[in-house]
């Protein structure tokens, strides 16, 4: 079984969501990008996605830190264990609930807003459903189990697993003794990830970070238009 989960899923998933992405991109172009619904409802769209966007943009750079970075180069650098997850689960933990709450926001709001639910695709609640699971098991974890039974130390396990995902060099056993709900969370993850083509998550991979490089556009006011005319 743990062949199965921790190595030959994430390759599965991973697979998956490159090829759908590629698929996508050549014959899916029209339809790429998260269609807004803001016409439709904007009040809870604005708070919704304001706080998922700042909450996951700052979770997966608390990611980055804890499972690229190897743990001796924390150790290298002077920062104790104890500290680094103070730090962690304090920054993670506030980031993690912002994108809980603006996730449980947009979801809701798709739910339950007759015009917002009446133009969603299966796609639009499957996306936001997966993201709500993903989200709240890495907060149960974060905010919940380690404020219980005390920080675990993904970066003996997790972080060295992932990193040999990505270099082709699985190693089932590292994930073996990883807590139930952390590895559900991660099981979870990769299920988003092979979705992600194939509904609006799709823009993760045109996210426009170029944007507040570019010259800005000068729009004019429909008033003085009319003055001039
Ligand atoms: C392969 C992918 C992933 C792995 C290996 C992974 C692993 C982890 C780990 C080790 C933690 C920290 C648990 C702790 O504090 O003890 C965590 C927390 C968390 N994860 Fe993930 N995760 C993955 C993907 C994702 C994705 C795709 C999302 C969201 C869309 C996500 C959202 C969260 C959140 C909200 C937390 C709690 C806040 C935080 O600690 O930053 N994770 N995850």
């Amino acid at each position: 079984m743990a062949q199965f989960w921790w190595v030959i899923y994430p390759y599965l998933t991973l697979g998956l969501m490159i090829v759908g992405t590629v698929y996508r991109f050549i014959y899916g172009q029209r339809k790429w990008g998260s269609k807004s619904s803001e016409v439709l409802e904007k009040k809870w769209l604005r708070y919704g996605s304001l706080l998922f966007h700042w909450g996951i943009l700052l979770v997966i750079g608390g990611h980055v830190m804890g499972l690229l970075v190897p743990l001796s180069v924390y150790h290298d650098l002077g920062v104790s264990n104890e500290l680094y997850h103070k730090v962690a689960d304090l920054f993670g933990g506030l980031a993690g609930f912002a994108a809980f709450v603006g996730v449980t926001i947009l979801l809701i709001r798709r739910i339950a807003n007759a015009r917002v639910r009446g133009n969603s695709s299966a796609g639009d609640f499957v996306a936001l459903a997966l993201l709500f699971i993903v989200i709240g098991l890495g907060d149960a974890v974060t905010i919940g189990a380690n404020n219980i039974y005390g920080p675990y130390e993904y970066r003996a396990t997790v972080g060295p697993w992932i990193r040999d995902i990505v270099t082709f060099h699985p190693a089932a056993a590292l994930m073996t003794s990883v807590p139930t709900l952390l590895q559900i969370h991660i099981i979870a993850s990769f299920a988003l990830l092979a979705a992600s083509p194939f509904t609006r998550l799709v823009h993760l991979w045109s996210a426009p970070v170029t944007y507040p490089l570019r010259p800005p556009i000068q729009y004019r006011t429909r008033a003085s238009m009319n003055k001039r005319l």
